[in-house]
């Protein structure tokens, strides 16, 4: 999962490419790299890291052109190093790309039998020869289209040519592209965001098709190289702000950002006189439906889980949850009383938007739970229910999480008032209980100081479990992902009940333990759960909600106490600390909070 820009201007692009390049960074840091074409030579410049150390490195303001191409880099094939950061050019032709073409040993086999010569250990660098091969006998656009077809495997790129100066080639397959419009000049972007500072008319390219970029005219082509005529679409302005503030790091900001997350979502979903859940336009007759899939990657997968727990608890619905690296290949039993629900803070993983096509193409009914509207996974969905949460740049996943989480709940009280399967007074009850949740969220996140104390035990040791039941075994998985993430300390999520069935063999003296036992229908059996690590050494972090009660148990190590609420509800709560523990960890470390290692936060490849 890489980013790609192109621009085709009438003045300097190098300028508008970099602040471009460095917006679609979350999707790839490891490497950065631009191609410009200047008085009939391509100029290319790279290097491993930041687009901040490219800069650093050349002087980029010399760097000159009306038309150029930028990449940044999430590694698939070979190193993070300069040689293999994009673009890749041959002498005639310079491509970036996003994605990995999977036969690229047998192309590379063939063009090196005609005499081409290769530079990188990248899969990219097959397509820059396989075009420059195709030109020797074809016009560019049959070319392209040859090239195409030739390719095996996941791509979106960007391509210019010595030769032909005034134009890039845009390509999809698989992976996300969009085109924008601007005066005097014209724009290819791996999605809108990119874009969004110079245009907000925008063409998202389809599967199979590719475009020819002038900076004062756009064409489309089918697989076949066939024109087409493709609508342009107006982006809504969106006024959350992409920056800092005055917070450290993105990661920080979004966690508190989170009870505006959750009263958006409430705003949108809630008509707060009626205590009525509105969900407006939903294709389906609710009897048409008996069973849900839930299916998402990382956190999205985890409130897949959370969702099954309430859908249960709520409904009488048989509910399903997948991993989508693993639907997408598996032989699935698609029902047509089916509902497949696919949550996606981007919209765009790879594997989730797999998982859907498959589903499309079994003519299942599909319904998006998405943050980012204009996204591959909400324009092919069904129907589309978006968690409003505004720009998260942060890798690790925060208020996208809640905001995820708060719309399946509350399609899950919907769907169990709608098919008569919860009482009408706890229905309403469970709905103004909601109203409350984003004050319950304000005061649960005033724990910093705490926890900041508490995390430094999580860095001195070599790994760490999170254990919770019921509702709070998701949270605890989520918890378990957000310490690896960010801090690279082990970190094992568990049903707290399956301990004893062989990982309480890892618990050894001093092992930090989070325990998440709320006073829900499972409190006292997590809490003998607790008792069994306390007994073999482990240092238990208990995290609860407040109550009058006392804890039933002694020798708990440190123990944090978020707001009270109903049961439904206080697996919100809980995620709260699991953050700030995460946040603090890092950033003792001096890690790079909002760009982990190794890690995007758009997974764009398989
Ligand atoms: O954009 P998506 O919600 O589809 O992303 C899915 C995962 O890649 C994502 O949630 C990932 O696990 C987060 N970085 C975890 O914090």
């Amino acid at each position: 999962m890489c980013g790609i820009i192109g621009i085709s201007s009438n003045k300097s692009v190098s300028a508008s490419i970099i602040n471009s390049l460095k917006k679609l960074e979350y999707r790839g840091y490891d490497s950065a790299g631009i191609a410009t074409l200047f008085e009939g030579e391509i100029k290319e410049v790279k290097s491993e890291g930041r687009v901040d150390t490219l800069e650093q490195n050349f002087d980029l303001k010399n760097l000159k052109g009306n038309i150029g191409i930028g990449h940044v880099r999430w590694a698939t094939h070979g190193k993070p190093n300069s040689v293999n950061a994009h673009p890749h050019s041959s002498h005639n032709v310079s491509v970036v790309h996003n994605g990995i073409i999977e036969n690229s040993t047998i192309l590379k086999k063939y063009l090196t039998t005609k005499g081409h010569v290769f530079k990188s250990q990248t899969d990219t660098e097959v397509i820059v020869h396989l075009i420059t091969e195709n030109l020797k006998a074809d016009d560019l656009e049959i070319a392209i289209t040859k090239t195409l077809n030739q390719l095996h495997g996941s791509f979106a790129l960007g391509i210019v040519f010595k030769d032909i100066p005034d134009l890039i080639v845009g390509a999809r397959r698989g992976s996300p592209l969009a085109v924008g419009y601007g005066p005097n000049e014209n724009y290819l972007g791996s999605d809108s965001y990119a874009l969004k500072a110079m245009t907000n008319k925008i063409t998202y390219l389809d599967d199979g098709e590719f475009c020819i970029i002038k900076k004062d005219q756009v064409l489309f082509f089918n697989e076949d190289g066939i024109k087409i005529n493709k609508k342009i679409l107006k982006l809504s302005s969106n006024e959350v702000s992409y920056e800092k503030g005055d917070f450290k790091h993105f990661m920080a900001k979004e966690i508190e950002e989170q009870p505006i997350t959750i009263k958006t979502g409430i705003k949108e979903y809630i008509d707060k006189t009626n205590s009525e859940i509105n969900i407006y336009n939903f294709p389906w007759k609710i009897s048409e439906i008996n069973s849900i899939t839930l299916i998402g990657c990382g956190t999205a997968y985890h409130s897949c889980m959370m969702a099954k727990y309430w859908f249960e608890e709520l409904t009488k619905l048989d509910i399903n949850i997948d991993i989508a690296s693993e639907f997408r290949y598996r032989k699935n039993r698609f029902k047509k009383d089916s509902l497949y629900i696919f949550v996606s803070q981007s919209g765009e993983t790879a594997d989730t938007y797999a998982a859907l096509d498959l589903c499309k193409r079994n003519n299942m009914k599909t319904c998006a739970v998405v943050n980012v509207i204009e996204s591959s996974i909400a324009r092919d969905a069904n129907f589309v229910l978006p968690i409003h949460c505004g720009p998260e740049i942060g890798v690790a996943s925060t208020k996208a999480f809640l905001g995820q989480i708060l719309i399946l709940y509350i399609l899950s009280l919907k769907f169990g008032s709608l098919r008569n399967e919860i009482n009408k007074n706890t229905y309403k009850d469970k709905v103004k209980e909601l109203l409350n949740l984003p004050s319950l969220i304000e005061k649960s996140l005033l724990i910093d100081n705490d926890i900041q104390a508490i995390s430094s035990t999580f860095n001195e040791v070599k790994g760490s479990m999170f254990l919770g039941r019921g509702f709070s075994y998701p949270i605890a998985l989520e918890g378990a992902l957000k310490l690896k993430e960010l801090s690279y300390v082990h970190a094992e999520g568990y049903p707290a009940g399956e301990m004893k069935h062989g990982p309480l063999a890892l618990i050894e003296d001093g092992m930090p333990v989070v325990v998440l036992a709320p006073r829900d229908n499972y409190y006292k059996k997590t809490i003998s759960n607790m008792q069994e690590v306390i007994a073999r050494g482990a240092k238990v972090l208990l995290i609860t909600n407040k109550s009058k009660d006392e804890i039933i148990s002694e020798n708990i190590w440190e123990t944090i106490e978020v707001e009270n609420t109903n049961e439904d509800l206080l697996p919100f709560l809980l995620t709260i600390p699991l953050q700030k523990l995460a946040y603090y960890s890092a950033l003792k470390k001096g890690y790079d909070i909002d760009k982990p290692r190794n890690l995007a936060k758009s997974v764009t490849v398989e």
